[in-house]
């Protein structure tokens, strides 16, 4: 599974912890940045992690802003992107069983990195239950056109 993984200015410090999380469990990933606090646009950080992952480099997007809503929001627009804004383990796993998200969204004003470390656990490691969710997908999909 190959990742890419950014965040804006205020994502800054908790993509710093998830990258080394990746790194430590032997996660292939690339790092869109940003390298430093300094302030950014939140919809350009979203814009470069959801083309690349729709673009078929990637398999998953992790992207991170102060609450997860700009970045979730503006990842959305990327047609393919099915970007799901998580601050639990349950919704980690569903996004993926349910509705095979794509893209992570994270707000490091929100969660703390023990807690965004176990929700990227529960979303990488989490499947797409397939059968009667497809269609659903499919559905979502469909609304793209
Ligand atoms: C930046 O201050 C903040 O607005 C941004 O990180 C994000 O929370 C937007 O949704």
């Amino acid at each position: 599974m190959k990742i890419a993984i950014g965040a804006d200015h205020a994502g800054f410090q908790l993509k710093t912890a998830i990258v080394q999380y990746l790194q430590e469990r032997g996660y292939e990933f690339q790092d869109f940045g940003v390298f430093s606090s300094e302030s950014v646009d939140y919809p350009d950080q979203a814009a470069l992690i959801a083309k690349a992952v729709a673009g078929g480099d990637f398999d998953q997007g992790i992207i991170i802003c102060g609450t997860g809503i700009g970045v979730s929001i503006a990842a959305n627009k990327i047609p393919g992107i099915r970007a799901a804004l998580c601050h639990d383990v349950f919704s980690a796993r569903m996004a993926r069983a349910h509705n095979n998200s794509n893209v992570l969204a994270l707000g490091a004003r929100v969660v703390g990195p023990g807690l965004a470390e176990t929700i990227v656990v529960a979303y990488l490691e989490a499947e797409f239950a397939g059968g009667r969710h497809q269609l659903r997908v499919d559905k979502i999909s469909k609304l793209e056109e």
